[in-house]
């Protein structure tokens, strides 16, 4: 029996799998990943957008942030075969939530799931699977108002702000932020527990596509270990929880949970 069967077995057997995703899920629609080759970090100054930067100066902010949203979202991205295979595993009851550090919104589209708003608490659309779809970053299809809260399709707003509406704003005199949580902003509490608790009702764990080196995602791994979780990981590069996994899967996300969906449905 190789790893990916005993992972399928050990998924097979769980109660609760869950999963944590990051850039590198995405990495294979085109959507580019934050480190590593070419990545987003090495093209753009992470300084630049910080939570601080956006209340110090919003113009300056969306000026840097337009740049950002083009080289991330300039097309139409679809899903992949790894979102679809874990789609799959949802709708086979093999897989209770998918806390995903993206903001691409291909989860939902995958599964048709219920992303879970970082930061409204309300599900983002009707819930249609049974995986749960948490959204720990947010969603940069959205805008969110700073002082009316009112959540409007970015694409729009972000190309107001191109052609100079800096920063972009509301009919109520707000002004319109990314729906994505910024560094140096707290993840909404709900979300941060509700995150937590999945980790810790876990039987199996599992970390696709993240360099796992950004909080909360780094530390869910580890304490789905401490209550007894089996971790397995599946990412083209180390992370620093390779130790504490049962399985490391060092392959592309769309050869391997193809099979994965596969081996736990024989
Ligand atoms: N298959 C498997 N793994 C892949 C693939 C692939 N096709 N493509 C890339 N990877 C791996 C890379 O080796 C890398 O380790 O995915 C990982 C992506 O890591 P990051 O780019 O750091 O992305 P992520 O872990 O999601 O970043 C977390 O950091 O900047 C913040 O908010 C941003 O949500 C992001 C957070």
């Amino acid at each position: 029996m190789d790893d990916l069967e005993r992972l399928a077995g050990a998924i097979r057997r769980a109660d609760t799998a869950v999963a944590v995703t990051g850039a590198g899920l995405s990495a294979p629609s085109g959507v580019p990943t934050f480190r590593g080759d070419d990545g987003i970090w090495d093209r753009f100054d992470e300084r630049q957008f910080t939570s601080d930067r956006f209340r110090r100066d919003p113009a300056g902010f969306w000026t840097d942030r337009v740049a950002l949203h083009r080289a991330m979202f300039d097309e139409e991205y679809e899903p992949n075969a790894g979102h679809e295979a874990l789609a799959a595993m949802g709708w086979d009851g093999n897989l209770e939530a998918i806390l995903t550090q993206n903001t691409d919104g291909l989860h939902g589209d995958a599964a048709g799931a219920g992303g879970e708003r970082t930061n409204d608490g309300e599900p983002d659309v009707a819930a249609e699977t049974e995986t749960t779809v948490l959204e720990l970053h947010g969603n940069s299809r959205w805008v969110r108002c700073t002082d009316c809260g009112n959540r409007r399709d970015g694409d729009p707003i972000v190309e107001r702000a191109a052609a100079g509406e800096l920063p972009p704003t509301c009919e109520c005199g707000g002004v319109f932020r990314p729906d994505v949580v910024l560094f140096g902003d707290r993840l909404p509490d709900a979300v941060l527990q509700r995150a937590r608790s999945l980790a810790r009702e876990s039987d199996v764990f599992l970390a696709i596509g993240s360099s796992l080196v950004v909080e909360p995602a780094a530390s869910l791994p580890r304490l789905a270990a401490s209550t007894g979780a089996t971790v397995a990981i599946v990412n083209l590069e180390p992370t620093p929880c390779d130790g504490i996994a049962e399985t490391v899967l060092r392959e592309d996300v769309t050869a391997v949970l193809p099979r994965l969906r596969d081996l736990t449905t024989a």
